[in-house]
């Protein structure tokens, strides 16, 4: 009888160790915010590398999303703000086909809070 209530314990203990691991990967695999709240994120020091390297691909004349918006400096994206917000942020139906990284949704959701500076 004893043996069986050894058993139970160890099953017991078992699935408690298990319960606590997968408690803390899920923990861990939060997304991370590396920007410091009190940096200031810049037009030219960041949202234009990456909208250059990750929207312009198809919003630049002649390219496929040219007719939603077209990537042509700081004034084409402040003009477009409202829809580009939307578009990345908030649907993050945009880059179409891909995803841009938790840090750079939060970079760029920061340079839209504090004023697009340039
Ligand atoms: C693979 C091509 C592709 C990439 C990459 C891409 N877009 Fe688009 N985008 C499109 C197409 C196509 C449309 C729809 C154009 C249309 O309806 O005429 C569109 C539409 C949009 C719209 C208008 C949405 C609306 O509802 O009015 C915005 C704003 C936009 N994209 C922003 C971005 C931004 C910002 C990025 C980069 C983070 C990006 N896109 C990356 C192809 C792309």
């Amino acid at each position: 009888m004893s043996k069986y209530v050894n058993h139970f314990i160890a099953i017991a203990i078992s699935v408690l160790l298990l319960a606590a691991c997968s408690k803390k990967q899920a923990e861990e695999l939060k997304p991370v915010v590396p920007v410091n709240p009190g940096t200031q994120v810049t037009y030219t020091g960041f949202v234009q590398g990456l909208l250059q390297s990750r929207c312009a691909g198809c919003h630049a004349p002649g390219r496929g999303g040219a007719s939603a918006w077209s990537f042509n400096g700081y004034s084409s994206v402040t003009a477009n703000a409202d829809k580009i917000k939307q578009a990345v942020l908030v649907s993050k139906t945009m880059p179409l086909g891909g995803s841009l990284s938790a840090a750079d949704l939060q970079s760029l959701q920061t340079w839209f809070d504090s004023g697009m500076s340039q």
